[in-house]
């Protein structure tokens, strides 16, 4: 990965970028691609404990917050207060997301059929992530509205349905829910279409 740049001089700096297969996305103040939605007391929180209402830490970051949740939380205070400063790009992350009901028939059992990836949501994943795509935070975290699914750059959402992700150790005690892998049980064509799905639908526009 090429640093794009070295401070908070330029708009570009932690604006997100590729790394190891991985979107790492923007911690900027970006309200779809970054941490717009994000309080102070939220990002804390991610750091302590590796989860908030918005997210749950997976991919690369699994291993990275099994380090933060360590830190003071004087300085886990300041890390946050200091990302809040950091101004998004209206430009580059576009008009503010807001929650959409997917069609209602697009879920009835007769629509399903013409949107593949709405039949694979239901059966495989709407038990977690919920019909409705708002997760159940902390725990499992929502798709709607989550910057994996607004991303233009889709690694994130394919890397963590292929391999699911790591557990989170949190005060020396596991958690409970886990994104499974679906590498075995779904073709590539189904993980395409499931995850077309999830990133038009609720508003979410990471396919455009
Ligand atoms: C057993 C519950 C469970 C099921 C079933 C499940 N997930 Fe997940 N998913 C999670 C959890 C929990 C996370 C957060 C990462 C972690 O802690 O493992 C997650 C994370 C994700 C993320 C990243 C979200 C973000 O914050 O950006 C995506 C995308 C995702 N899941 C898609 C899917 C898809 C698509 C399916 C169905 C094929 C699915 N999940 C099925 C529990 C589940």
């Amino acid at each position: 990965m090429n640093e794009k740049a070295l401070d908070e001089t330029s708009p570009l700096y932690l604006s997100g970028a590729l790394l190891d297969g991985w979107y790492a996305p923007s911690l900027r103040g970006d309200g779809n691609t970054g941490l717009g939605r994000w309080s102070e007391a939220d990002i804390y929180q991610f750091l302590k404990s590796g989860r908030n209402r918005h997210a749950v830490v997976f991919g690369s970051m699994t291993a990275y917050n099994n380090s933060t949740q360590f830190m003071v939380d004087d300085d886990l205070k300041a890390i946050a207060r200091y990302l809040k400063s950091l101004p998004g790009d209206p430009d580059r992350d576009g008009a503010p997301w807001k929650y959409e009901q997917t069609p209602g028939g697009v879920l009835a059992m007769g629509e399903r059929s013409k949107f593949p990836g709405a039949q694979t949501f239901m059966a495989r994943c709407s038990a977690c992530h919920g019909q409705d795509g708002r997760g159940q935070g902390p725990w499992i975290p929502p798709l709607a509205g989550s910057a994996s699914s607004m991303a233009k750059e889709n690694a994130s959402s394919i890397n963590v349905t292929l391999s699911g992700s790591g557990r989170v150790v949190a005060s020396g005690v596991p958690d409970a829910y886990r994104m499974p892998s679906c590498r075995n049980q779904l073709s590539d064509r189904e993980i395409a279409d499931v995850l077309t799905f999830v990133r038009t639908s609720w508003g979410n526009r990471g396919v455009r």
